[in-house]
Formats: C-alpha cells, structure tokens, sequence
C-alpha cells in the first residue's frame, strides 16, 4: 500500500467509516486517526505506531456538545478553559462514558480528549457521528510529524490515506490537563502555555514531571520524541569536539565554532511561537544528514519554552 495523500475529507471519510486508519492534520501536530468507537479501528492505530498498547489515545471530537457525549462529570474549571481554548492545542483528561471501549484509554477511567483547531480536521468531524482516536502519526517514541511529507515519509506504505492540512501552526502536542483531588495537573507541557491555563483559573497549576517507571503519560517516558541522531544540550560549560562531525540546533544565533552549512536556527527574531513551528522539522533535518552528533541549545524557560526544552531534554535523553 502506498498512501495517497490528498484534501479530500470525504475520502478520508469513507475509509474511516470502513475502520480504516488516515492522517489527519491539526494545529498542534499530525495524527493517526481512526474511528474511536471501532477497537478494531483503534487496534490498527497501535500495530502501524508499533505502539504499546499501555499507552492510551487521545480522542478528537468537533465541540463542546461532543465532550459532554462521552465524558461524565466535566469539571466545571475545564469548562471555563474550553471557553476560551477550544478548539486548541489543549487536551483534558476526563471520566469516560461506557460508550469508549477500554482499548482507547488503556483501561484506565478517564480519557484524553480534545477539539483540533483546524479546519480540515474540524470539517471531517462534523461529517462522521463517531469521535476520532489520534495519536501523532509517527512510529512510537520518534518525533511527531508536523507536515503530511514526515507522515509519508514514515507511514506510507502503512496507511491509505494523508490529509493534507499544510504544515501545522503550532507544532508541538497538546498541553494535557486532568485534575487531581480538585487541583489542576499538567501531565504534558505542549501548545498552550501554562500561563495562559492559570490565568484563566488563577491558580498556580501543578506540573507532573516525567517517570520512567511509570509513566502517567509515556509521553512523559524519559526518552521519547527522539530523532535518530546522538543530541547533547549545550551548557555554558560543554567542550564542543571539533573532531567529531558536528550539527547544531540553535535559538536565534548561529555558532561560530560550527560549519554554517550543520546548522539549524529556531527562529532568527527569538521568536517562541516560531521556534515551536520549526523544532520537529529541524530534528529531523538532522535524521537526513550524515552527522555524527548534534549540540542543542535551549530555549528561554517560560510560555512555548517549557514545551520545547521539554521535547529537547528528552531528545537528548539516553535510552
Ligand atoms: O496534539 C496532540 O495531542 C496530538 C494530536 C494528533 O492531537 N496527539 C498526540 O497524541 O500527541 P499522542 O498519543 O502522541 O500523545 C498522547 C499522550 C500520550 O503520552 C498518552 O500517554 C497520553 O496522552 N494519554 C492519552 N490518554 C490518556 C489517559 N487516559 N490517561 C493518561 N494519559 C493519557
Ligand atoms: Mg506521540
């Protein structure tokens, strides 16, 4: 099978009705869809990822109506947030209906769920009557797509069909939230800025780091989001070896000690929001290289910052 790719929502449609899996695009990065309601559909989300199946999906619907169809007991601080930010890169985990079968969520009582902000996305969704499970579209633990040509270039001899929304606006994955004994835990820092969440709820929200044991979210295993290439954050203090065939992904500036032609700017104006854009493509810019090794730099740690530096530790972390 080769993968179509296209902007056809009515092909991707038909295949999803069939219990087919298709990319689709969103804001914050590409995903793997396919009817959340089916877990025969669903089980082929898990065997073309090669994900396991101990890490539950998020699931994509339309509106807030949609939520309430599928969740119980919407807390009310989520309702103020999707107020404001849905559609947008934020996912809430909620009790789930019985009408979600176990295979989604991994067994576990609440389900991850959001509304896409896009319109190719959105359009597709208020033409089925079922919820799409989507996990980013690339094989479980590399880094997550943010145009269909990283889909295809990984999935298509898996998947019929790529909807082709553009490159993503956001670039990174949905900030997740869910709460814990009334207060409100961020599992994955992504696309929408914790400040902005607790300014909405004025509270100082509490952020899960990750655990390698056992992860809450595996995307909050320590290593994940990988690219290929061995990555190392730079410190002030790091001896760059001039030896070794070098790469650098850098914030704003270019390094002098580095061949201009090995090396990956963020965004020239500083800019956060594009430097999000831009990070996925940069990692796997490097993945097409023959470099041996890469220096990374972070970014400043506040809004977008967290979620990138986060993509970066974990890029740079040993298996
Ligand atoms: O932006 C996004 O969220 C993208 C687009 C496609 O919507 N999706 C995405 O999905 O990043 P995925 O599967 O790559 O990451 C979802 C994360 C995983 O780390 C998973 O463990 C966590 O969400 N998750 C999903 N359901 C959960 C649940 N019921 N309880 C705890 N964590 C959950
Ligand atoms: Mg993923």
């Amino acid at each position: 099978m080769i993968a179509e790719t296209g902007r056809n929502i009515y092909e991707a449609k038909n295949l999803l009705e069939r219990g087919e899996v298709v990319a689709i695009p969103t804001e914050t990065v590409y995903g793997l869809a396919g009817n959340a309601l089916n877990p025969e559909a669903v089980s082929k989300i898990f065997a073309v990822k090669n994900r396991p199946t101990f890490d539950p999906l998020i699931i994509h619907v339309s509106g807030i109506t949609e939520i309430e169809k599928y969740t119980q007991n919407f807390p009310e601080k989520f309702s103020q947030l999707a107020q404001k930010y849905m559609p947008g890169p934020l996912t809430f985990l909620i009790e789930k209906k019985n009408i979600i079968p176990d295979i989604v969520t991994s067994g576990l009582g609440k389900v991850a769920i959001r509304i896409p902000d896009h319109i190719l996305a959105l359009e597709l969704l208020k033409n089925l009557d079922f919820p799409l499970a989507a996990p980013s579209a690339n094989p479980f633990g590399y880094v997550s797509p943010t145009s269909a040509r990283h889909v295809f270039d990984q999935l298509g001899e898996k998947i019929p069909y790529i909807l082709d929304g553009g490159s993503c606006k956001i670039g990174l994955e949905s900030t997740i939230i869910g709460l814990e004994n009334g207060a409100t835990v961020v599992y994955r820092k992504g696309g929408l800025e914790i400040e902005k969440i607790e300014d909405i709820l004025q509270e100082k929200i509490i952020l899960k780091e990750h655990s390698s044991s056992n992860p809450q979210a595996p995307g909050m295993l320590e290593k994940h989001y990988s690219p290929d290439k061995k990555i190392e954050i730079l410190s002030a203090d790091t001896e760059i070896n001039q030896t070794e065939n070098i790469g650098f992904l850098g914030f704003e500036k270019l390094k002098s000690e580095i061949n201009i032609n090995n090396q990956f700017i963020l965004s020239k104006n500083g800019d956060l929001q594009e430097a999000a854009r831009n990070l996925f493509e940069g990692l796997r810019w490097f993945d097409k290289t023959t470099l041996e090794k890469i220096y990374v730099e972070l970014v400043p740690e506040h809004g977008l910052g967290l979620a990138i530096n986060d993509r970066l530790r974990r890029a740079a972390a040993k298996s």
